[in-house]
């Protein structure tokens, strides 16, 4: 069970992970001003229930100790000198405890804190293949939850058994010391009842941890889902439909929850049962047994009593550790899973710069999704140079967007590649090529923020040119509109971007993209959700670029790209048009 502890504590960063190494020794120490202080009271108790030990009790036995050290002058000096001593030091045990309780906290929270974050910077740092395959309510549920679980779970209980554990060995040890006969028998079954009921309840105890992890992974898509699609289910008539979907989840949920909620409070019905057992044995080897009776029995009890909470807690607390295993491996899966995929990808953070001074290529390029029978781009070979402006169309489902998706390194070739002035994008020269590109995506993603920082997404404050998020939302057509809202520039969009017209959210989109000055502009279908007029608008900006930047536009309607230089035809993952400035079709004729 410790190696579970240690396998969670290796996900830690090493600062926090030396601090929780650290908190054992001093955790220790702690135990012992709790051990002595235990010891003076056993003699305490020890001399209130023979007095006469006082006097007859050898030098080596605890009376004859505490005796040696006190110099009592009487049955109340001893009982007032001792019982003050172990009063002390039973008190400072408490505020030193207490502090290290705080400063563990601390701990923890940091240790949740930080591989939150390294979860979440591991999980964007993955291709988008890599979340093509993953629900990101899933993600969310490892960044949060799964990592709230492996603190409470499994690193709070792992220190708190470290403590008690440690007591309870200190303990045990100074009762063998006094009584060895009865505290052997006691701690015998003890230790036999604690073994036992670990191994009986570990794999139950780790199945409700897995099943509790998987469940709310389900519970959580189905919120996220019905609350995305609120607008349309309430069309349909049918968010009851969800709502009940969600309640036979929760009811499924109810027996992993309620295993959790119980297996805490097992622990002390097995023990308070277990415990009169051991009492009566212990009770009965002191009486057949030669030693003074009562004042064994009132050792035992008293160590007992304070050995009981610790018990008990380590029980508890190693079904907790048990239960944690299911968030463990959760962590520890997709941080794998997004490393390797990180490692395959090769992305490099730090762009390096691409050249692009005559053309962009794609060579045989061939693209096949995961588990895709056949392949979305089929063998295309096109090439767009500097400042010129394609336009490419073709059906639903022709492969636009991933093209698209290929030239911007989102997505790896299976067979060819990009060549820009004859060098191919490899993962190294993905983000300094991405550096060049303003894209403007099919659906556009505004999130609830100012329009400020919306159009300069991702941006911190200070970082934010003023004037470029003008200029671009000028050229975006909405300027007017922005001017008109209550906050102009700052005005909040709303989540998704409510606040806005489906039109307005695309142009958004757009002056995002133009934000930077791109050297190429990616369109896919930005002008699709427009009217008419102001797609008219728009279309006549991004003609104003044609010749300064290299555009690529995706429509549908042939009219968005009647002045496009070339026009492209798509069909099924082939280039089944081209046609030049001069109007003569290359390649197949479109049918
Ligand atoms: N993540 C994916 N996994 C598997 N197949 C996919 C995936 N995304 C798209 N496809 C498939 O790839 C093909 C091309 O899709 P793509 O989105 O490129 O079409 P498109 O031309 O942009 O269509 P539209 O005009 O409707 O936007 C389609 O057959 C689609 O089903
Ligand atoms: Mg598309």
């Amino acid at each position: 069970m410790l190696s579970i502890v240690w396998r969670a504590a290796g996900l830690l960063d090493p600062g926090t992970r030396r601090g929780l190494v650290l908190g054992i020794p001093v955790a220790l120490a702690v135990t012992l001003l709790e051990l002595a202080g235990f010891l003076a009271l056993a003699a305490v108790v020890q001399v209130l229930a023979a007095p006469q030990l006082l006097h007859e009790a050898g030098p080596d036995t605890l009376v004859g100790l505490a005796r040696r050290v006190a110099h009592p002058h009487g049955l109340t000096d001893f009982v007032a000198t001792v019982g003050g001593v172990a009063v002390t030091l039973l008190v400072s045990r408490g505020i030193a405890a207490c502090a290290l309780a705080w400063w563990q906290a601390g701990l923890l929270a940091r240790a949740e804190a930080t591989l939150s974050a390294r979860l979440f910077r591991t999980f964007m740092g993955t291709s988008y293949e890599f979340h093509l395959q993953r629900h990101s309510a899933d993600l969310m549920r490892t960044v949060i939850m799964s990592v709230r679980y492996l603190t409470s779970r499994v690193l709070l209980p792992g220190t708190t058994i470290i403590i008690d554990a440690s007591l309870i060995l200190g303990l045990a040890m100074a009762l063998l010391v006094m009584e060895p006969v009865t505290a052997l028998v006691s701690i015998g079954a003890l230790g036999g009842a604690m073994g036992t009921y670990l191994f009986l309840v570990r794999r139950w105890a780790r199945r409700m941890g897995v099943d509790d992890e998987r469940l709310m992974s389900r519970d959580q898509r189905i919120i996220q889902e019905g609350l995305r699609a609120v607008k349309v289910l309430t069309t349909l008539g049918r968010r009851g439909a969800v709502v009940r979907r969600f309640e036979t989840a929760r009811s499924e949920h109810t027996y992993a929850l309620r295993g959790l909620f119980f297996i805490s409070n097992l622990s002390r019905y097995y023990l308070e049962s277990v415990v009169l057992l051991v009492m009566a044995a212990a009770a009965g080897t002191a009486i057949l047994g030669d030693a003074d009776v009562l004042a064994s029995v009132g050792v035992i009890l008293a160590g007992s009593m304070r050995l009981l909470p610790s018990v008990q807690r380590v029980l508890a607390m190693a079904n907790l550790v048990r239960v944690g295993v299911g968030s463990l491996e959760q962590v520890e899966k997709d941080l794998a899973a997004a490393g390797n995929d990180i490692k395959r990808s090769a992305e490099h953070d730090d762009p390096q710069p691409v050249t692009f001074e005559r053309c962009i290529e794609f060579r045989d390029l061939t693209y096949r999704y995961p588990a895709a029978p056949t392949p979305a781009l089929d063998s295309i070979n096109l090439t767009v140079g500097i400042g010129e402006s394609v336009g490419i169309v073709g059906p639903s489902g022709s492969g636009k967007t991933t093209l698209v998706d290929v030239l911007l390194g989102l997505l790896q070739p299976t067979c060819g590649g990009i060549y820009i002035d004859g060098v191919r994008i490899t993962p190294e020269l993905v983000h300094g090529w991405r550096a060049r590109i303003g894209y403007v995506p099919q659906d556009t993603v505004i999130i609830d923020d100012t329009v400020r920082r919306n159009v300069a997404l991702g941006l911190d404050d200070d970082e934010i040119d003023d004037v470029a998020v003008e200029r671009a939302i000028a050229q975006a057509q909405l300027l007017d509109t922005v001017l008109a809202m209550p906050d102009g520039f700052d005005s909040m969009l709303g989540e998704h971007g409510v606040r806005l017209s489906g039109g307005q959210r695309q142009r958004i989109g757009i002056a995002r993209a133009l934000y930077l000055h791109p050297d190429v502009l990616v369109l896919d279908e930005a002008t699709a959700a427009l009217d008419t007029e102001t797609e008219k608008q728009i279309v006549e900006t991004i003609e104003k670029l044609y010749g300064k930047i290299t555009v690529l536009v995706i429509a549908h309607r042939l009219s968005t790209v009647q002045r496009c230089d070339t026009r492209v035809v798509l069909d099924r993952g082939h280039v089944t048009n081209r046609r030049g400035p001069d109007a003569q079709p290359v390649g197949q004729p479109a049918r």
